[in-house]
């Protein structure tokens, strides 16, 4: 993606994006998802192609068919100001988001299309490289590892490669002025975090303990899967973060100077997406547990590392009891509605069914699964199939019922081991 923003308040911007394809079968035209902006030309395989936009559905038509197997290129040439996409499973702004001085990009589940053409599902993984181009003095966040910096007078171009297979819901672009904080884990992965230079020091805090993080999650899930991780504080408020690959996303509101503890759970929530929901990815968006379950769930695995095994217990409770004190807001978690898509049944009783899992089938079994899951689907994506099949695998138990219950029943299912629920 090649990207040259000419006017930071409207986010007017020039692109050249090239996307390398290979046909899964014979192809007369095929489809990418994109919004807004004027088309200048699309070329495939270097010849000027003809195309169609109805809404959200840009349709190439090449002038020679493709055939099944043959790999492809795609270049689309476009320009304009990226419009204000909200998304259909949540009621927010989505994709490319223009803010005073900047902008930011967030868009799980189906924001890309607003500023790049890309088939936009998370089965359709790619690598990436961007060149972006900025006027100075701003500077530029995005996915991987930063490669180049060119100064060119007035602007600034900055080279990002992600290497590791990435679903395009993690893509982000991020232009602001930023202070960059260089660290490392102790088993090696490199960690730089972007925060807005207006924001003051201790906004950093919460962020602190992301190296001994990453270190305790590679240790129970498997080795940190991407070369590199970080957060990004934008200084605006959007009432969200999103752990777009290797460069979580924050806004300042999701961070609360005066209960750092509580703030660094969103911090273990983010960073534990990069093993579930970036490294394995859903296949299906109806199967968003396997990631909103296991990053609740690794909030409760960072309590217990850091303060036991009792303090887990507490938070489970607690998040328990808050379920049956508003059942209209957990519903059950299995097939949650499309326009509902993050919904608090998808993130506590998604992880209250990890705990109890573990409770069913014991420690050494459970971690055994996680990581088995990890290992077997990272780079990849996963069905809730899949890792019920390895769950029942590993544990030697038939978990049917166990999984039918948690994911579907209305009520959710007691806990007896804990004492929750009623019998
Ligand atoms: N995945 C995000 C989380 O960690 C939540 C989320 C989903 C989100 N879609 C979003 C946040 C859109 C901001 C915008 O919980
Ligand atoms: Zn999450």
């Amino acid at each position: 993606m090649d990207i040259t923003v000419n006017d930071i308040a409207t986010s007017d911007l020039s692109a050249i994006v090239s996307i390398e394809a290979n046909a899964l079968q014979d192809l007369s035209s095929f489809n990418l998802d994109f919004v807004g902006f004027e088309i200048n030309e699309i070329t495939v395989n270097g010849e000027s192609a003809e195309f169609e936009r109805t809404e959200s559905e840009l349709t190439v038509y090449p002038s020679s068919a493709i055939a099944k197997d043959e790999a492809f290129t795609v270049i689309v040439q476009y320009a304009g100001s990226p419009e204000e996409m909200q998304s259909v499973a949540l009621p927010v702004q989505t994709g490319w988001v223009t803010v005073d001085g900047g902008s930011f990009v967030m868009s799980e589940p189906d924001g890309s299309a607003s500023f790049y053409p890309v088939n936009d599902h998370p089965l359709d993984k790619a690598t990436y490289t961007f060149r972006v181009t900025v006027p100075a003095p701003l500077e530029v966040a995005a996915n991987g590892v930063l490669t180049e910096t060119i100064n060119n007078g007035d602007t600034n171009t900055y080279i990002f490669e992600v290497r590791d297979p990435m679903a395009s819901y993690l893509t982000t672009i991020n232009i602001d002025e930023f202070e960059i904080e260089i660290s490392q884990s102790q088993t090696g992965v490199p960690i730089r975090d972007y925060y807005s230079s207006t924001l003051a020091e201790e906004y950093r805090e919460p962020f602190a303990r992301q190296a001994e993080m990453i270190d305790y999650f590679s240790e129970i899930f498997g080795p940190y899967p991407f070369e590199v991780y970080g957060s990004m504080l934008m200084d605006t408020e959007f009432g969200s973060a999103l752990e777009n690959q290797t460069l979580s996303i924050y806004g300042t509101d999701m961070i609360d100077l005066d209960d750092v503890e509580e703030t660094e759970l969103t911090v273990a929530h983010e960073l534990s997406h990069q093993w579930f929901g970036d490294s394995v990815s859903v296949a299906d968006w109806s199967d968003i547990w396997l990631n909103e379950g296991f990053a609740t769930y690794s909030e409760g695995l960072w309590i217990e590392h850091t303060s036991g095994r009792e303090a887990l217990d507490d938070w489970v409770k607690f998040i328990y009891s808050d379920v049956i004190t508003y059942p209209e807001y957990y519903t059950a978690p299995g097939n949650p509605p499309a326009d509902d898509l993050f919904n608090g049944g998808v993130y506590v009783r998604g992880g209250l069914l990890l705990h109890a899992l573990r409770l069913e089938v014991g420690d050494e079994n459970f971690f055994a699964i996680l990581q088995t899951y990890f290992e077997r689907y990272q780079g990849g994506n996963a069905s809730t199939a899949d890792f019920i099949a390895i769950a029942e695998e590993i544990s030697a138990k038939d978990l049917s019922a166990f999984f039918d219950a948690w994911l579907f029943n209305e009520a959710i299912p007691s806990i007896p081991a804990m004492g929750l629920g009623v019998e």
